[in-house]
């Protein structure tokens, strides 16, 4: 295959600023920054960013609810996802947030664009209002009696129950989720983007691309179903961008979240000079522009996003790729059964390689959802990494290092095989780039397999007896960490800590190319374990975390979207607060608990009474630092039969996670048994 360079900018969806990075989330990254390593590793001029999705309703009630400023939430979440995604080696060249200056230059100059060329409406439109918290309402925000089954508690949008859907203004007893007032429904001028204005050119993208078929199929839907008017300001208060020359109305959050892109890219163009950043979107740009993206907002990409650019005078992309949902041990995964992972719980468990890995060996180009058996991970990982992989070096490094003083053969008589290697390149680059990660995977492994064979035929470590024999045992050992280092020539998209140390091992420096060339007469230092088994026991912990997590505090996941937040946790009425019974405590004792990886076991004074209570602050503090410590703790919680024993309670903290978990710490007087007002 020949490889002429090319310009590529690729970006993965925005995650939003309220919530943190989980397993399910990393799919997408993962998929992505494999493919962007790939190309990379090719040569070509690829450029990867992302930001944080920083506006909408969600996140502004979220920052009050908190009691901070939105730009303080924000800032504080963008850099725990960055800290995720760097240790997931998820390495993009720009990290930005949507509420920044270059993405509301961004997105003043598509408004103004498309505003000029006729394609912004108004129209005045009616909507349900909370006149406690004197804002509109989107429909998820308004809960009710379903008009058509009449079950209670159902969103403005749609029925769990009878799976009706309706506007908000058909519930029965409408109340405001945010404050539980009855809403009032109110008018307002909204400003809408013409979308049906772009449906020839949308349809001529869809068949100009190598979309994806089932996108393809979706978007023959929406056209038959017929475009509608897009909806894309919203009245203050809201977090977000105001409109140019509409006081009072802000962008909706998924006009600016696109544009996004533009502004993160603008961002590192203007920060780093390492791209020009016209030359990859103005109309004609010879670059290619990926999104990768979920299933859940091909509507908003696919449609919405050309359209703008189109309408604003800017390139389309290249294409758009959505990949599905996972599930874990093949159902959704479950708060309760601890298989609803953050990030930072994997990777206070488990190497990243581990999952980029297994991900790598089940993705193809489809939209497909992908289960996540934890049992099958790690089998697959041990089996393919380990056993077969990183095998190969470990039969052969110990009689370089041993017997030839730590260097390769010099010369090689029997090339067959790693002409085999080589040959497979081709093949497995075409499966890179066509996102079909698993055929990669799987070319790979049937290669190892065959690395396996040729050693356990040639048997080493039976030759090495014959001195003899040296001579052949060279060749043998030298052809096997040869044929290693094609194989993690091919994988080092897919485990680039694996590959970086196997590069240390090996004194090379990878590119794609590096599997034409072969090391001979080659220093290789003594062989270290490259890689470790993943054990079930890191598993189980990583799932009793998530689970003493999930149980800790209630952990918001990263959604933002109107469509599914669940705002009647955002507020509680006074009477709830009044039911908690917060105590100041004193910590008499404080010790680790065998088998359980972020808990400590406390023994609390109450002012006379103790309580036992497991709190999941090992990452932050030390048992000995906590021992005579002051703080505040939720007595009145119904006791919980854990797995290490039963916790009567839970005291209070702050922070972000790991080593930032800060135990609220009473001073100037309090003594333990007192009420916390
Ligand atoms: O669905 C989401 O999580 C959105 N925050 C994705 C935005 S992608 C892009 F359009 F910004
Ligand atoms: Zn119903």
């Amino acid at each position: 295959m020949s490889v002429t360079s090319r310009k590529i900018l690729v970006t993965n969806a925005l995650p939003y600023a309220n919530g943190p990075i989980h397993i399910g989330h990393m799919l997408g990254y993962i998929q992505a920054d494999i493919w962007v390593r790939f190309q990379k590793l090719r040569g070509h001029e690829c450029h990867y960013v992302c930001a944080d999705d920083a506006h909408g309703t969600p996140i502004m009630l979220k920052a009050q609810q908190l009691g901070i400023a939105p730009e303080q939430m924000i800032a504080d979440m963008q850099q725990a996802h960055q800290a995720d995604f760097a240790d997931f080696q998820v390495a993009f060249d720009n990290y930005h947030s949507t509420h920044s200056d270059e993405n509301r230059a961004c997105a003043e100059l598509i408004y103004k664009r498309l505003r000029s060329a006729g394609h912004i409406k108004t129209k005045t439109i009616e909507q349900l209002y909370d006149p406690e918290r004197k804002m509109f309402l989107p429909d998820r925000f308004v809960k009710g009696d379903c008009p058509k089954c009449g079950a209670t508690d159902q969103y403005g949008d749609n029925c769990d129950v009878c799976g009706a859907t309706y506007s908000p203004t058909e519930l029965k007893n409408p109340r405001s989720a945010v404050s539980g007032a009855t809403p009032e429904l109110r008018e307002s001028e909204h400003y809408f983007f013409d979308l049906p204005a772009f449906e020839h050119m949308l349809k001529a993208w869809t068949r100009s691309g190598s979309l994806q078929d089932e996108m393809a199929n979706k978007l023959n839907e929406w056209f038959e179903a017929g475009l509608q008017q897009w909806d894309i300001s919203r009245d203050a208060p809201y977090f977000g961008f105001e409109i140019p020359d509409a006081p009072g109305k802000y962008f909706y959050v998924w006009l600016d979240a696109p544009i996004g892109y533009m502004g993160s890219f603008k961002n590192y163009c203007e920060r780093t000079g390492a791209a020009d950043f016209d030359s990859f979107w103005q109309p004609d740009s010879n670059a290619e522009l990926y999104h990768f993206i979920g299933k859940d907002i091909i509507y908003f990409h696919s449609l919405f996003w050309p359209a703008m650019l189109h309408g604003a005078n800017f390139r389309q992309p290249t294409n758009v790729w959505a990949h599905g949902f996972i599930t874990v041990n093949g159902t959704k995964m479950s708060k309760s059964k601890g298989t609803f992972i953050m990030a930072r719980t994997y990777l206070d468990h488990l190497d990243p390689d581990y999952l980029r890995y297994y991900f790598a060996a089940k993705l193809s180009s489809r939209i497909d959802d992908l289960d996540l058996n934890l049992t099958d991970f790690a089998q697959r990982v041990n089996a393919d990494l380990v056993g077969k992989v990183v095998n190969i070096a470990s039969r052969c490094a110990s009689f370089i290092s041993k017997k030839f003083a730590g260097r390769l053969a010099a010369q090689l008589h029997d090339t067959s095989l790693l002409d085999e290697f080589e040959a497979a390149a081709d093949g497995i680059a075409q499966a890179f780039e066509q996102r079909e990660f698993s055929r990669a995977m799987r070319d790979i492994m049937a290669l190892a397999d065959k690395a396996n064979g040729y050693i356990a035929d040639k048997e080493p470590w039976q030759a090495i007896k014959d001195p003899a024999r040296a001579a052949e045992v060279h060749e043998v050992c030298s052809i096997g960490i040869n044929l290693f280092r094609i194989l993690m020539v091919y994988l080092t998209p897919v485990v680039p800590q694996l590959s970086a140390r196997v590069q240390d091992f090996l004194q090379d420096q990878f590119v794609w190319d590096s599997y034409k060339t072969r090391l001979l007469d080659h220093p290789i230092k003594p062989f270290k374990a490259l890689l470790q088994r993943v054990e079930m026991t890191q598993v189980d912990a990583m799932i009793e975390d998530s689970k003493a997590l999930n149980n800790a505090a209630p952990v918001t996941t990263s959604d933002n979207s109107e469509l599914a937040a669940d705002p009647l946790s955002a507020e509680i009425n006074y009477d709830d607060f009044a039911k908690i019974d917060l105590r100041v405590v004193r910590i008499v004792h404080a010790e680790h608990v065998d088998g359980a990886e972020k808990l400590l076991k406390l023994t609390l004074d109450l002012g006379g009474e103790s309580r036992q209570v497991f709190a999941g602050i090992k990452s932050a503090y030390q048992p000995e630092q906590l021992i005579g410590q002051l703080t505040v703790m939720v007595a009145n919680l119904a006791p919980r039969k854990m797995r290490f024993g039963v916790s009567e309670g839970m005291v209070l903290a702050a922070g972000p996670g790991g080593s930032e978990l800060y135990i609220l710490n009473p001073q100037d007087g309090a003594k333990a048994g007192m009420r916390v007002k």
